[in-house]
Formats: structure tokens, C-alpha cells, sequence
């Protein structure tokens, strides 16, 4: 065991009351739709983890004067000022995306309709995810783009086309990355722009570019899919993003509250898009006790958000069906967790996509539960978790995927013994602070 791994115990009590890091999601697009606006806009509480970090570089290099306000390791306010009337200027060297798939894909989006050359990079892990699922509309758009390994995999060349043809899409696998590229595409293409898909993903670009005066058309589908339009030429306008709390960090503490025998964490206004909040309807179903009191509601543009509270429950098994793991995807890991803790067995169906993520989520979760003593079974793309299973501490390994990294923490949280965590670091990625606020429960 190296000496940077993290070591978690189980504390006989969790209380505390959280604020999570700004979401995600919403910062990288809340950077890239201010770089795009014309004048200046202001990102409130938006998300110190190095992923976004990663969109604020990308910004500046385009040429908008991206200003941290004001940072504290975990949430920057930013001041960003639009690169001028000619819009984002050619960048000279190659952009560097770190670990951050959302920053590649919705940027390889933006810039398609823009007069550049520009190469998309990352770090090892982000140079093995797929890229054709975004290459292959861009290019039916009029864009020109190629990647590594007949075009599957990054560093990834976009040269833009002004202006490029509209386009009726269909998204082959539900990605709100996919679907965002090519609505940002979208902004830059003569006529109307429409993604189709199949199962409904989180609709963050839609609600940001309502909210800047691009009006975005939902047609619902008699099958339950939804088409997104957006009409080429319109001009984004700049404004001030208030970003919630990041309900993917929320989570970590849903699960860890429901798991442990004495535990009430309140997390304080946390985003509850209606596309966002399946973890928190998933884990009520499985009779988690999570109270809910809403402090922004619902208009349809902006973010709902809300504080919530859960308290120790004992919860019982569910099936998890494909839907659901689309409108779940990067909680899964956690899900899993709380799986092995509740009462029958719990079925994951159709969760392939999590293959394709910073690291192969399936292996990496099963793997790293497994060392605890949990029973998880993989079968294809599906996940078979034996519930009622006591934890044991081990050595986990966390892939340098954030999201494990948490899961393997939270776990050690109920685990008898000490559980050690490799590679923890990354979890800075989504989530500076982490092992902080993992303390400050367990106090
Ligand atoms: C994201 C969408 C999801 C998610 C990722 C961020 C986004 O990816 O897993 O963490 O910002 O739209 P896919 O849309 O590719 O499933």
C-alpha cells in the first residue's frame, strides 16, 4: 500500500451539515455559454474541481478574460468577459481537456461552427474515451473532425465550418454530452437544429440557453423520447449563473446517511433538476429516509434546488432499470454501494455506458466492493449485488476515478476494520474537499 493512500473507519455516529462544491455540469456550460455571449457574465459558486478548471483554461485560450473572483479550493466565482465581436480567436496550442470528457465533447461542439483549427487533449484516461459518438453528427453538420484509431479516440481535430448545416439527429446511446455538442453546434448552423433521443438525459445546456434568450423547443415522442430544437444565428446573452450545490457529491451522502445505523447529514441547496435527482427517487424506493425542503422551485429555466436531510434507514433491494441508469449514470457506483447494504438482491440493467466513463465504472466498482466482501455479479452490461452483505476494510483501488474513489471512502464509512483507498486524489476532480467534509461527518 503506497503511502498516499486515504484510510477511512467507521465512526459510531455521522451528523453534520454540508455545503457540496457548485455543480459540475452546470459550470463547464455556465464558462462556455459566456465565452459565446456577447459582454460580460458572472459564475457564481461554480465548481473548483479540476474538471472545470480545465473548461475555465480552455476559455481563456479562446480568448475570453476568465476572472477568478474569488476561490477558495473548492468554489470559484468567476467574472468572464466574451472575447469580442469576432467571437473566440484561434487558440496556438493544442487544449487540454486534464481528465474531463464534458470539456472535450461540449467543446468539440462549440468551436464546429467557428472559423478554427483546434486539438482536443487529455490526460491517459480521456485519451481511452470514445469520441466517434460526437464525430460522427458533427461531420453530418459540415465539420470537419478526426481522432486517434480511426477516429474513436482523443487527442481529437475539429476544424470548424461557418456556418454549418442544421441537422435532425438521433442519439444512438442517451448522452446529454452528445446531445449538448450538437445543440452548441447547433447555435452556428443555417436553419433548425434537432436531437432526438430515446431516453430523456439531463437538460442543463437546454434550461442555460432558454435562460440567455435562445429559445430551445421540446417535442415529447409518443415512445417516451424527446426532440430538442434550436433554431441557428440566435445570440446568446450574458448573464449571472447562480450554480447549486453539485447533486452528484450529494449522493456520497445520501448513501452514507441511509447506510449507517446513526447518521443525520443535512446538504444545503443542492440542484434538483428533474433529470438529476434519480439517485434521490432511486434510494427513496429503497426506503431511504430523505427529506426534501425546497428552497428554488421548478420554472423551467433555471435549477430547482433544495436542502436536503437523510437519516439512517434500512433499505431494501430494487431492479434498476436501463432508464433509470441513464438518469443515474455517474451515481451508479455509490448505488452500488447502498445496494450491498440493503435487504434482497438488487439488479442493475443496461449499464454499458458506465464502461466508457474516466475508467471501466462496472470493473471498477465491482472490484473495489468485492475487496470490501461485498457479492456483485456482472453479467454483459448488467449487475446482480447481493444485499445484506457486512463490509470488512481492505486495500481499494480507485483507478484514479473520482467517483470510485468517493464510492471506496463511503464504504470504508460502514466498514468494520480500516479501508484503504489508492490513489484518493482524484477525487478533487468533481469534488475538492471531499475527504474535508468526510471528516467534518464523522466528528
Ligand atoms: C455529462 C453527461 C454524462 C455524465 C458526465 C457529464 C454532461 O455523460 O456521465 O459526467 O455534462 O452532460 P454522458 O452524457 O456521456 O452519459
Amino acid at each position: 500500500m503506497t503511502a498516499s493512500a486515504a484510510r477511512v473507519s467507521r465512526p459510531t455516529r455521522l451528523r453534520g451539515t454540508l455545503r457540496l462544491p457548485g455543480e459540475k455540469w452546470i459550470s463547464h456550460r455556465a464558462l462556455i455559454l459566456a465565452t459565446l455571449a456577447a459582454g460580460e457574465s458572472r459564475i457564481i459558486g461554480s465548481s473548483g474541481g479540476a474538471d472545470v478548471r480545465s473548461t475555465a483554461g480552455i476559455m481563456a485560450a479562446l480568448g475570453a478574460s476568465v476572472e477568478q473572483v474569488a476561490d477558495d479550493g473548492r468554489t470559484v466565482d468567476y467574472r468572464v468577459a466574451a472575447p469580442g465581436a469576432d467571437g473566440p480567436h484561434q487558440p496556438s496550442a493544442t487544449l487540454d481537456c486534464g481528465n474531463s470528457g464534458t470539456s472535450l465533447r461540449l467543446i468539440a461542439g462549440m468551436v464546429a461552427g467557428l472559423p478554427m483549427t483546434v486539438v482536443l487533449d487529455g490526460d491517459d484516461s480521456l485519451r481511452r474515451r470514445p469520441v466517434a459518438r460526437i464525430i460522427e453528427p458533427l461531420r453530418s453538420m459540415g465539420a470537419t473532425l478526426n481522432g486517434r484509431h480511426d477516429d474513436s479516440l482523443p487527442p481529437l481535430t475539429v476544424v470548424g465550418r461557418t456556418p454549418l448545416r442544421a441537422t435532425e439527429y438521433a442519439t444512438p446511446v442517451p448522452s446529454a454530452q452528445v446531445k449538448s455538442a450538437i445543440l452548441l453546434a447547433g447555435l452556428r448552423a443555417r436553419g433548425r437544429t434537432t436531437v432526438r433521443e430515446a431516453i430523456v438525459t439531463r437538460d442543463h445546456t437546454e434550461r442555460m440557453l432558454r435562460a440567455r434568450g435562445v429559445a430551445v423547443e421540446r417535442t415529447d415522442d409518443p415512445d417516451g423520447g424527446v426532440a430538442w430544437t434550436v433554431e441557428g444565428g440566435l445570440a446568446v446573452q450574458s448573464m449571472t449563473e447562480h450554480v447549486a450545490g453539485d447533486p452528484s457529491a450529494a449522493a456520497f451522502w445520501l448513501v452514507a446517511g441511509s447506510i449507517h445505523p446513526d447518521a443525520e447529514i443535512t446538504l444545503l441547496d443542492v440542484g434538483v433538476n428533474p433529470t438529476r435527482r434519480a439517485v434521490i427517487d432511486i434510494l427513496r424506493s429503497m426506503g431511504a429516509d430523505i427529506t426534501e425542503r425546497s428552497t428554488v422551485p421548478d420554472d423551467g429555466v433555471g435549477e430547482p434546488r433544495a436542502d436536503l436531510t437523510v437519516r439512517s434507514s434500512h433499505l431494501r433491494a430494487i431492479d434498476i432499470a436501463p432508464k433509470q441508469v441513464a438518469a443515474a449514470i455517474d451515481e451508479i457506483p455509490v448505488l452500488c454501494l447502498a445496494a450491498t447494504q440493503a435487504i434482497g438482491t438488487t439488479t442493475i440493467r443496461g449499464a454499458g455506458e458506465l464502461r466508457h466513463k474516466e475508467s471501466d465504472r462496472i470493473a471498477g466498482t465491482a472490484h473495489g466492493l468485492a475487496a470490501l466482501g461485498a457479492a456483485i455479479d456482472v453479467h454483459g452490461d448488467d449487475l446482480e449485488i447481493q444485499g445484506g452483505t457486512p463490509l470488512r476494510g481492505a486495500a481499494t483501488d480507485s483507478l484514479d476515478d473520482h467517483r470510485l474513489a468517493m464510492t471506496f471512502a463511503i464504504a470504508g464509512l460502514v466498514a468494520s476494520g480500516e479501508t484503504a483507498i489508492e490513489r484518493p486524489a482524484s477525487a478533487a476532480i468533481s469534488y475538492p474537499g471531499f475527504f474535508d467534509d468526510l471528516e467534518r461527518v464523522r466528528a
